[in-house]
């Protein structure tokens, strides 16, 4: 059997380097636990059969030209690959795999929790607490807001909104509105979710949980005209990317309380934050953790190196985004 080659840039679940290792791998792995430069990814995928790497690395057509003719497949550990130069793959008939499926539950959890932490003010209540500032039960103390039986606005409602719909529905009583490109009738009956317009959605919602994946036309989907439409009493939650809100309109209007907070996990120019963000009272601010679980971060190492395995073996791997090049 022949060696494949293989860079991975970063270190992922150790099962999953094993399970890579197994497969006649020659592995160079990134020992450091940092996102590497442009300049030593483009030196180690020299010559490399297959790439596995993160939504931190910028994989544009230089790196594809830097791999070279061997290069059979760059397989993501993430569902999202916006950080992936997808067109310049295609031309030159690479397959991009992705994970999609192992963490919708997981990053749906973390959406729910970030709502809940947000409205009942659990981060605010907890620093009060640690900081010796609790003397006691108020009857006004910490007073944040209802869940159940709200209304729930899901922006792209593809695996992980359909999730946070079901858990909102079934979980919560609560209203679903949601926005897509598409209709989703059979799930709109299960859980009486309603389909409507952006607008409509931003207006309504007392919550609101953005779940579309970062395109040309998702970019600042949500800015501060789309802010400005949300009710004072209204909460953001973002666990899809950073830059489908405008995060220095989003800093302006939670200053001036335009709407009641927001709960984000991802920011537009990760792992920077906007300035005056960080110094916010009326916002949860978490690491970028959708996924970030034990079970499913192995779970999607084990799918990206069956991607990736595929891919080198010359078969269409199982998460292929741009399955157009086998036609
Ligand atoms: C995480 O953000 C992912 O896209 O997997
Ligand atoms: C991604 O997994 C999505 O479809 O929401």
């Amino acid at each position: 059997m022949k060696t494949h080659k293989v860079f991975l840039t970063r270190k992922i679940p150790q099962s999953a380097i094993d399970y890579l290792k197994k497969h006649n791998i020659d592995l160079e792995l990134n020992e450091e636990d940092r996102v590497l430069t442009k300049d030593e990814i483009l030196r180690g995928v020299k010559g490399k059969d297959g790439l596995i790497c993160l939504l931190t690395d910028t994989i544009d057509a230089e790196i594809m030209e830097a791999a070279g003719d061997s290069l059979k497949i760059i397989a993501t550990y993430a569902v999202g690959y916006n950080n992936i130069d997808v067109v310049a793959a295609t031309k030159r008939k690479l397959p991009v795999t992705n994970t999609p499926g192992v963490l919708t539950d997981t990053t749906a959890d973390l959406a729910f929790a970030l709502l809940m932490s947000i409205s009942r003010k659990i981060v605010e209540s907890d620093k009060f607490t640690r900081a010796g500032e609790f003397k006691g039960w108020g009857p006004l103390l910490q007073l944040g807001n209802d869940i159940y039986q709200k209304t729930i606005g899901i922006v792209g409602c593809g695996r992980i909104g359909s999730a946070v719909a079901e858990r909102a529905a079934k979980g919560f009583q609560m209203k679903v509105l949601y926005s897509d490109t598409r209709r989703h009738e059979e799930l709109e009956k299960k859980l009486n979710m309603e389909y409507c317009s952006l607008e409509k959605l931003l207006k309504e919602s007392d919550y609101i949980s953005i779940h579309v994946p970062l395109t040309d036309k998702t970019k600042h989907l949500i800015g501060e005209k789309e802010l400005l439409m949300m009710k004072p009493s209204t909460y953001l939650i973002n666990t899809s990317r950073g830059a489908v809100i405008d995060e220095q309109a989003l800093v302006r209007v939670l200053k001036d309380k335009h709407i009641a907070g927001a709960a984000l996990d991802v920011y537009e120019h990760e792992p920077a934050l906007a300035p005056g963000l960080a110094e916010l009272d009326n916002i949860i601010i978490t690491a970028h953790i959708g996924s970030a679980t034990i079970e499913t971060r192995t779970k999607m190492g084990m799918i990206a190196v069956e991607n990736l395995l595929a891919g080198l073996a010359g078969k269409v791997p199982p998460n292929c985004v741009n399955p157009e090049i086998y036609e």
